[in-house]
């Protein structure tokens, strides 16, 4: 039986060339997309989980190597688009460190490294569809040559399915950062709830450990309610 799967509401997804954020224009088709159904041999190998490695869920070290800034623990749960877990879900995460500083060659921001700061986790989804990070909440950082856009604290997020062509890239927000009210990549998605769906949210801080705050969220990967590409 052929599976049916629900397209994307546009007014979920980002709005193409987006007025304020000059690399859309570079990045964004100049065409109308081609729908290209995927071949047999396309979605059946060869299998992602079995060719990635497995790196680290924890960027934020420990005791004198610990990476400065407020420990978070970060809780995703990723579904599909009714809402079951998906289990053994390959998940990519990246952020930049406390001052906004990202490891790499290409951020040219004035913004000191943290040497105990890894910066990038390899992680499986359990039996519930769960990610856990134990990591640093992420610093803003001003977009070079953008007139004063600063992006808010924001985590990229590379999410494959069972095989190489399916693969979502998205990012995640944290709630009540008044950055997010002016983010051309948040406020590309012009439907407020599947914003709202960008947006982690921070749990009680009597739930978790002591030591750290817990936020929670929830990634869809397809459907009419999935996570953008970002
Ligand atoms: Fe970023």
């Amino acid at each position: 039986m052929a599976i049916r799967i629900e397209r994307r509401a546009a007014a979920t997804q980002a709005q193409g060339i987006e007025p304020g954020y000059a690399q859309t224009a570079r990045r964004w088709p100049s065409q109308p997309l081609v729908l290209r159904p995927h071949t047999p041999s396309e979605l059946s190998g060869p299998q992602v989980a079995r060719r990635l490695s497995i790196v680290r869920g924890d960027l934020a070290g420990h005791g004198d190597k610990r990476a400065l800034g407020q420990l978070i623990r970060l809780r995703v749960r990723v579904v599909d688009e009714d809402g079951a877990p998906l289990p053994g879900t390959v998940v990519e995460a990246w952020h930049c460190n406390a001052a906004g500083k990202y490891i790499h060659p290409n951020d040219s921001n004035d913004a000191p490294a943290d040497p105990n700061f890894y910066g990038a986790a390899r992680v499986l989804a359990g039996d519930s569809g769960l990610v856990e990070l134990r990591t640093i909440k992420p610093g803003a950082y001003p977009v070079p040559d953008s007139g004063g856009w600063w992006r808010p604290p924001h985590i990229h997020f590379s999410v494959w399915g069972r095989v190489w062509l399916s693969r979502l890239v998205t990012q995640m927000f944290f709630q009540d950062e008044p950055l997010n009210e002016h983010d051309a990549i948040l406020n590309a998605i012009r439907e407020p709830e599947a914003r709202s769906r960008c947006i982690a949210r921070l749990a009680p801080t009597s739930k978790g450990p002591a030591d750290a705050l817990v936020y929670e969220y929830q990634l869809v990967v397809r459907g009419r309610k999935a996570a953008p590409s970002l």
